[in-house]
């Protein structure tokens, strides 16, 4: 079986692309695959698959293009399965305010977001402070920030709230949910595990996600029992109404002064990371599953 791990390509997430992808190659080889071929993605993305001929995509590709259900549409088409979640669910679960209007009916809590073009920062809060302003569509954090009641007012743009505004016109303002972050991992139709992540300084941003020692991964999450069940079952939820495929991630906050009623999903991801500080794999590890039977596990669903 040939396998072509796509990676890389060029998304703000690329570089996390390449090392979930390196990580994904290597593991298969270790595991006895001979014909691994690894694709950084360009525009000749198709040509390329033509002349490599994959029996399978091990889809490592992160934001858009790549998440974003494109390369998914492309690969349906040259008739080549691939890992990971189909066209509509990763076009859906890109944007994180679509996510909201399939998953809150479906009786998943998330925080009550407004969107806000980029420009009318200058002028006025879309919500009361504190609150979290992120590009609706973007993965690690890029992009992200927590304007506060110190936060440079009306100039978001200025050095207190720092991001690369322009590039990101659509924005999403949600409140800020006080407490902790955690996050589930769902693998075939199964919820793994909570774990919590305390970064040492500010939020869990993008440094802090791959920066190996900046955040300590709690991992089972030490909650109650009747949180971490809620967090499992929405994730569950969340897969399943999503009809996410092979391994989704979805990321919470819990406000716990509110109890239950303060455990709030943000979104869910469908291609969730694969580097060494990932979170996916470390669930698995928890349950007994090494990061290269992972890889075989995706691979083996894909050609379902
Ligand atoms: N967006 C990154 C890769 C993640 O969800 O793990
Ligand atoms: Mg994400």
């Amino acid at each position: 079986l040939h396998v072509v791990v796509l990676m890389g390509g060029w998304s703000s997430e690329r570089e996390v692309s390449l090392m979930s992808g390196k990580g994904v190659a290597d593991a298969l080889r270790q595991q006895g695959w001979s014909r691994v071929s690894e694709l950084d993605m360009g525009r000749d993305v198709a040509e390329r698959l033509n002349e490599l001929k994959p029996d399978v995509v091990f889809n490592a590709l992160h934001g858009h293009p790549g998440e974003d259900g494109t390369v998914q549409g492309m690969l349906e088409l040259m008739g080549v399965p691939y890992t990971h979640s189909g066209v509509t669910t990763s076009a859906i679960a890109i944007d994180k305010e679509l996510t909201k209007l399939l998953l809150v009916p479906a009786g998943v809590r998330m925080p009550r977001g407004t969107m806000v073009r980029s420009e009318t920062l200058y002028e006025r809060d879309p919500l009361p402070r504190p609150y979290v302003l992120k590009p609706v569509n973007e993965g690690s954090s890029v992009g992200v920030a927590i304007v506060t009641a110190d936060s440079n007012y009306g100039s978001p743009i200025g050095r207190d709230v720092s991001g690369p505004w322009q590039e990101f016109y659509e924005l999403l303002a949600e409140p800020f949910i006080a407490g902790h972050e955690l996050t589930v991992a769902v693998l075939g139709d199964e919820a793994l595990c909570v774990t919590e992540l305390k970064p040492k300084v500010g939020f869990y941003d993008f440094d802090s996600k791959y920066t190996d020692g900046l955040t300590e991964h709690i991992c089972p999450a030490r909650i109650p029992d009747e949180i971490a069940q809620s967090m499992l079952d929405m994730a569950l939820t969340a897969h399943r109404a999503l009809g996410c495929r092979g391994a989704s991630r979805s990321d919470f906050r819990w406000d716990d002064a509110q109890g239950e009623a303060g455990v709030y999903l943000l979104e869910v991801n469908t291609q969730p990371g694969m580097t060494p500080l990932s979170l996916v794999p470390e669930q698995a590890r928890q349950r007994g599953i090494s990061y290269g039977e992972l890889v075989e596990q995706l691979i083996a669903e894909a050609l379902r």
